[in-house]
């Protein structure tokens, strides 16, 4: 979910009014993807690269995680949509932690949709963890497969993703699923992130709709 400064800077306005638009944009756009069909969703947002950002703005941004979870829990809940953290959940503050925590409980056993929100997720690092739970754990190392790194990851379980959307037009992953998007069909658009809705989730997905996924082999002709 790229681009909150820039929409905010564009206005005149502060960085944390661009996340707070940002945070407006994101029901609609899960109620479009739902409506078309696509009830895995993702949202990265914060990275394990993000606490580097001023105190101020990782503040306001940890404050607005809160208050969003507060806020949207009942109905997300009521929408049958399970919450998941992706991330390293022992470096969020104890009230965050535990509002994460709870949602995860509360909707465990929803089935109508999974929104994964990704807060202290980084690839790398999700990898490097991966790896030491694996060897703590007592496996062979030297022996390591696919499946068991993919299982020590936080999206056990979950297929992969079959797409990214990248907002505020940068072209480049930031450290996003490097391990699961091995083969996602990447989707760019200059669009900032508070402005995107659900005619820009029609255009990703009719995007997405005409590639062809070839997994690496030959499509048959
Ligand atoms: C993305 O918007 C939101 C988070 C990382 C939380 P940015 O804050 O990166 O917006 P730009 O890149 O400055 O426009
Ligand atoms: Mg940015």
């Amino acid at each position: 979910m790229d681009g909150n400064g820039r929409w905010a800077t564009g206005r005149g306005l502060s960085r944390v009014d661009g996340h707070k638009a940002g945070v407006k944009a994101i029901r609609p756009v899960i109620e479009e993807l739902d409506r078309q069909g696509v009830h895995i969703v993702t949202l990265y947002a914060f990275s394990t690269e993000n606490w580097q950002r001023p105190s101020d703005e990782v503040g306001a941004l940890m404050g607005l995680f809160e208050q969003t979870i507060i806020l949207e829990l009942d109905e997300m809940h009521r929408n049958g949509i399970q919450i998941r953290l992706i991330g390293r959940r022992e470096d969020l503050s104890d009230t965050l932690r535990n509002l994460v925590t709870d949602a995860e409980k509360v909707t465990a056993n929803n089935q109508k949709a999974i929104l994964n929100v990704a807060i202290n997720y980084g690839g790398r690092k999700e990898l490097v963890w991966a790896i030491r739970e694996l060897a703590g754990a007592g496996s062979d190392l030297a022996k390591v497969e696919e499946e068991q790194i993919s299982a020590a990851l936080y999206t056990a379980g979950l297929p992969d993703p079959d797409l990214i959307i990248r907002t505020a037009g940068e072209m480049r992953t930031s450290n996003f699923l490097l391990w699961q998007a091995a083969y996602a069909e990447l989707y760019v658009t200059d669009v900032l992130w508070p402005d995107f809705g659900a005619t820009d989730v029609g255009l990703a997905l009719d995007e997405y709709r005409k590639r062809t996924r070839k997994f690496g082999a030959v499509v048959p002709s």
